[in-house]
C-alpha cells in the first residue's frame, strides 16, 4: 500500500474526482492541498452526480478521513453550504470524517469582489477566472496580511485582521474600481458565526497527516486544477493562483516529500480548457462541438462550456516532467467512440523552427501551431468497458501510442462516468502500489 499524489495533467477537468473517487476505498485518508471552491470534481454513483469543490472527493466514501490543508483557500460561506448541499444528499459528513487545516487562508467578500472587478477591468484580455476571489486570496496570503481559518475563532485578532485588510481592500474598492466598500462590523458578525460553526473541524491536520504516515497508513492527495493552471508552470498569467503540481502536496499538507510513494497524473483523452488563455489544440470546428457534446464538457463550478481540442502530448511531455508523473489514469477514452480519425500533437511549430517542448513565452506559444500525427479512429462504443482485452484494437492503438510517445506507464482507464467504467491495468504500477488485483 501506499501514499499516492493525483494531479491533473492538462488545464483542469481531467476526471480527478471520479479517479480520486474509486481508489479511495484503497485509502485512509482523502486531503486536498490546494486551490479552493473554484475546483468542481464530479462523481457519479448510484444514479447521483455529486459535484465536489472544496470538500476532497473521499467524503463519499464513509469512514474515511478527509483533510483539507493548509494549501487550501476556504471561503467559509460556500464551504458551509457545500457541506450543507452534501449533507442533503445522504452524504455523512461530521468532524469525524473532515478535518480543516487552522493554517488554511481564508476568502473573504473582498477577494471576490476584486476577483470580479479585475476581470472586469481588463475586459477582453481577462483571465477568465471563476469569480470565487482566490486570486486575491493567495495574493493576501503571500502578502503576509491573510487571514488564517483559525483567525476566526478569536473575536480581538478577527477584528484587528479585518480592520487592517479593510483599510486597504476599501480603498481599493471605493476609490479604484467605484464601488462600496465593506462594513467590520457586519463582516465580524457574520465571520464569527462561520467560525462558530466551522470550529468543531479545525485541527493542525499536518499532525494528523504525519500520524497516520507513521501508523502505515494510506493516503491520497487530491490535486485540483491541472499542470496547465499552474502559477509557475502553466499559462501564466492565464493560470490559477496555487501550484497545482504534485510537489506542493508536501507543502500544502505539511509533510515531508520522502514519505510520497506514486504520482498519478489524469489525462483526459483530448483536451478541454475553460477559461481564456493560449490553446494550441483547440477545434474551432464541429469537430470540437461533436466532443463538446459528447464528453458533456461544461464547467462543473460555472457552468461554461468549456473549449475542446486534440490531445496535446507536448503539454503532456511538460506535465510529466513538472510533476514527476510515473504512471498515467486516462479517462474519457469513450467520448471519441464516433470519430472517423484522431489527430494527436506531437510538437509544436512556429516560422519553421520545430518545439518538442512547451514554450515558457506567451508570445511564443502564441505564435506556435501543433503538428498533428492522424490516427484511425475506431468508430465501436468503448462505454463501460472494463477489461483492456475487450477494447477495440484501434482504440488500443490509439493508447499505445500515448505511451509510446510519454514513456508512462498508463494504470488505469476511464470508459464512462460511473464508478464501475473503469479498467485497472494488470501490472501497472498503481496495481503494484494499491493491490488493486487488476484483471
Ligand atoms: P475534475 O475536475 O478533474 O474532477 O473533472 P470534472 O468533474 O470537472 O469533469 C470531468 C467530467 O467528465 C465529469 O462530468 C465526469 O463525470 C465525467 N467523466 C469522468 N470520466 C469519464 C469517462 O471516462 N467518460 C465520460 N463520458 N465521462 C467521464
Ligand atoms: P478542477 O479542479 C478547470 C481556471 C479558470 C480560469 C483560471 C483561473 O475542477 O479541475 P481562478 O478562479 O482559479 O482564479 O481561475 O483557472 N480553473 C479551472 N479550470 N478546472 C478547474 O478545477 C479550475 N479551477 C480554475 O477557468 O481559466
Ligand atoms: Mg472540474
Amino acid at each position: 500500500m501506499a501514499n499516492i499524489i493525483i494531479v491533473g495533467a492538462q488545464w483542469g477537468d481531467e476526471g480527478k474526482g471520479k479517479i480520486v473517487d474509486i481508489l479511495s476505498r484503497y485509502a485512509d485518508i482523502i486531503a486536498r492541498f490546494q486551490g479552493g471552491h473554484n475546483a468542481g470534481h464530479t462523481v457519479h454513483f448510484n444514479n447521483k452526480q455529486y459535484i465536489l469543490h472544496a470538500i476532497p472527493t473521499g467524503i463519499l466514501h464513509p469512514h474515511k478521513m478527509c483533510i483539507i490543508g493548509n494549501g487550501v483557500v476556504i471561503d467559509p460561506a460556500a464551504l458551509i453550504q457545500e457541506i450543507e448541499e452534501l449533507t442533503s444528499q445522504g452524504v455523512e459528513i461530521s468532524e469525524k470524517n473532515l478535518r480543516i487545516s487552522k493554517r488554511a487562508h481564508l476568502i473573504m467578500p473582498y477577494h471576490k469582489t476584486l476577483d470580479l472587478m479585475r476581470e472586469e477591468k481588463k475586459g477582453e484580455g481577462k483571465i477568465g477566472t471563476t469569480g470565487r476571489g482566490i486570486g486575491p486570496a493567495y495574493e493576501n496570503k503571500v502578502a503576509r496580511t491573510g487571514l488564517h481559518i483559525a483567525d476566526l475563532l478569536f473575536e480581538e485578532p478577527l477584528r484587528q485582521g479585518l480592520s487592517s485588510n479593510l483599510q486597504e481592500k476599501n480603498f481599493l474598492l471605493e476609490k479604484f474600481f467605484q464601488t462600496s466598500g465593506l462594513s467590520l462590523d457586519e463582516l465580524l458578525d457574520q465571520y464569527k458565526s462561520y467560525g462558530d460553526r466551522l470550529k468543531g473541524y479545525l485541527s493542525d491536520t499536518s499532525i494528523i497527516i504525519n500520524q497516520a504516515i507513521y501508523e502505515g497508513k494510506n493516503i491520497i492527495c487530491e490535486g485540483a486544477q491541472g499542470t496547465m493552471l499552474d502559477i509557475d508552470h502553466g499559462t501564466y498569467p492565464f493560470v490559477t493562483s496555487s501550484n497545482c503540481v504534485s510537489a506542493q502536496a508536501c507543502i500544502g499538507l505539511g509533510f515531508g516529500p520522502q514519505f510520497i510513494d506514486g504520482i498519478v497524473g489524469v489525462v483526459k483523452a483530448y483536451t478541454t480548457r475553460v477559461g481564456n488563455g493560449p490553446f494550441p489544440t483547440e477545434i474551432k470546428d464541429e469537430i470540437g462541438e461533436k466532443i463538446r457534446k459528447a464528453g458533456r464538457e461544461y464547467g462543473a463550478t460555472t457552468g461554461r462550456p468549456r473549449r475542446c481540442g486534440w490531445l496535446d502530448v507536448v503539454v503532456l511531455r511538460h506535465a510529466a516532467r513538472v510533476n514527476g508523473l510515473q504512471t498515467i489514469a486516462l479517462t474519457k477514452l469513450d467520448v471519441l467512440d464516433s470519430l472517423q480519425s484522431l489527430k494527436i500533437c506531437t510538437a509544436y511549430r512556429r516560422k519553421g523552427q520545430i518545439f518538442r517542448e512547451f514554450p515558457p513565452e506567451l508570445h511564443i506559444l502564441q505564435e506556435c501551431t501543433p503538428v498533428y500525427e492522424e490516427i484511425d479512429g475506431w468508430q465501436q462504443t468503448t462505454h463501460g468497458i472494463q477489461c483492456y482485452e475487450h477494447l477495440p484494437q484501434k482504440a488500443k492503438n490509439y493508447i499505445d501510442r500515448i505511451r509510446d510517445l510519454l514513456n508512462i506507464d498508463i494504470s488505469m482507464i476511464s470508459t464512462g462516468y460511473e464508478r464501475e467504467k473503469t479498467i485497472f491495468i494488470k501490472n501497472s504500477l498503481l496495481d503494484r502500489w494499491l493491490g488493486i488485483g487488476a484483471d
